[in-house]
């Protein structure tokens, strides 16, 4: 079996080579015992867990590459020569229900690799699906529990990839979003040094791009929080009905270190995509322009054309001359609030100015709150 060949291996390494110090000679003395235990855990299969597997212990769960375990664990307790920016996120593996952390190693290059072969899996999904309102939804959910007011990391909230702990998923504001998980988790399980948090943002960008949308600078490199115990409590995200909706999209906004101009810019999301009434209670279960899809037929979009990326939100919420078209209180109060005013009304006219707002106010947004590793984060070169 692979495993009982890594652990055997594992043993050859540890017959010293004698280029060794001695302090390392005498650490890989204590690390010949666990060689043997090796071989036992080897008998085990172990698994990632993710919070998918975790909902469903009976769903495929995907076996993690043993041999880069076994390769980090002793690695992690050799002196390593690796940087501490070219370490990998910790993962979660199990050998009996219990969940463990063992740091995999990844370098920076195969992480950059794994981000391009990881958009073109997007590009696919987008194509075949029409799923981009809700892969641009995703990101917006993770980001925006972000609190400014909060230095830690990560319960300052953020682009962390919480959101893909079933404790956040199930909060009434994230209905449905379990389904951009679903398509999300095999792109996952075959890049795994990309974290969640990187490739929920990723998704979004990708999905606004490929709808005719702006090119957003990213960076990548965002780690996960690790556990759901950093979710952030329900209720950071804008409420569609509040009392007074201008003021409550400051206050929810504002928490995140947006002004006025980024609010109206970001809205426009909803150029893409409908509501669902059984998800959010807003929105018809259908229109004409709904109720053949493309994608799962229904719901209310914002705009006729809902999978194209263009200033057709700003046009509409001001004309509001179509009952098959959705205007939200959040929506209709850019064109009533007198500061949003001023921009939703360039919008509506300018899609060039809307396109280079939106793009540096989402490439904000996918910022919030993340944690970089390497700290300066990487940048991918221009689309393939
Ligand atoms: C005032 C702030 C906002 C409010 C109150 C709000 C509210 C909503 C609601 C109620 C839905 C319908 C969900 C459903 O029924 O499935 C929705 C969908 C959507 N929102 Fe927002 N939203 C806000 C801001 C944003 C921002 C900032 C973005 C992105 C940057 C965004 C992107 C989207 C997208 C793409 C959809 C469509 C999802 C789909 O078709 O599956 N929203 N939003």
């Amino acid at each position: 079996m692979a495993e009982a060949t890594i652990a055997s291996q594992l043993s050859l390494m540890l017959k010293a080579p004698p280029t060794l110090s001695s302090p390392s000679q005498s650490l890989l003395q204590q690390l010949k015992p666990m060689a043997s235990s090796l071989r036992t855990i080897a008998s085990f299969r172990i698994f990632s867990y993710s919070s998918a597997d975790r909902r469903s212990p009976r769903a495929t769960p995907s076996l993690l590459s043993f041999s880069s375990s076994l390769k980090s664990l002793a690695f992690s307790l050799l002196p390593s020569p690796l940087s501490r920016h070219q370490r990998g996120s910790a993962v979660n593996v199990s050998t009996n229900g219990r969940f463990s952390s063992v740091t995999s190693p990844k370098c920076a290059a195969s992480l950059t690799d794994q981000l391009k072969s990881a958009t073109e899996d997007i590009r696919q999904i987008l194509k075949s699906k029409h799923c981009h309102p809700i892969l641009v939804r995703l990101g917006w959910h993770d980001a925006g529990t972000y609190n400014k007011n909060v230095k830690e990391w990560p319960q300052r909230s953020g682009a962390n990839g919480s959101l893909r702990f079933e404790v956040e998923l199930k909060y009434k504001s994230n209905t449905g979003l379990v389904n951009a998980l679903k398509l999300i988790q095999p792109i996952k399980d075959k890049y795994p040094a990309v974290s969640y948090a990187d490739l929920f943002q990723l998704a979004s960008a990708t999905a606004i791009e490929e709808a005719g949308g702006p090119r957003i600078p990213m960076t990548y490199g965002r780690v996960d929080a690790p556990s759901p115990n950093y979710c952030p409590e329900e209720g950071r995200l804008p409420a569609a009905g509040a009392s007074s909706p201008a003021d409550h999209m400051r206050k929810v906004f504002y928490r995140m270190g947006f002004n006025d101009k980024e609010i109206v810019a970001l809205s426009g999301a909803h150029t893409l995509g409908r509501a669902r009434p059984e998800r959010s209670s807003w929105g018809k279960p259908e229109t004409k322009y709904t109720k053949n899809g493309p994608g799962a037929p229904g719901g209310q979009s914002w705009t006729v054309q809902w999978l194209k990326f263009d200033n057709s939100y700003f046009k509409e919420i001001k004309a509001k001359s179509d009952e098959d078209l959705l205007v939200l209180p959040t929506d209709a109060a850019l064109f009533e609030d007198p500061s949003f005013k001023v921009y939703a009304e360039k919008y509506a006219e300018d899609q060039e100015t809307f396109f280079k707002d939106f793009a540096e106010a989402h490439a904000k947004l996918s910022n919030l709150g993340a944690k970089f590793d390497p700290p300066e984060g990487i940048v991918l070169d221009a689309a393939p």
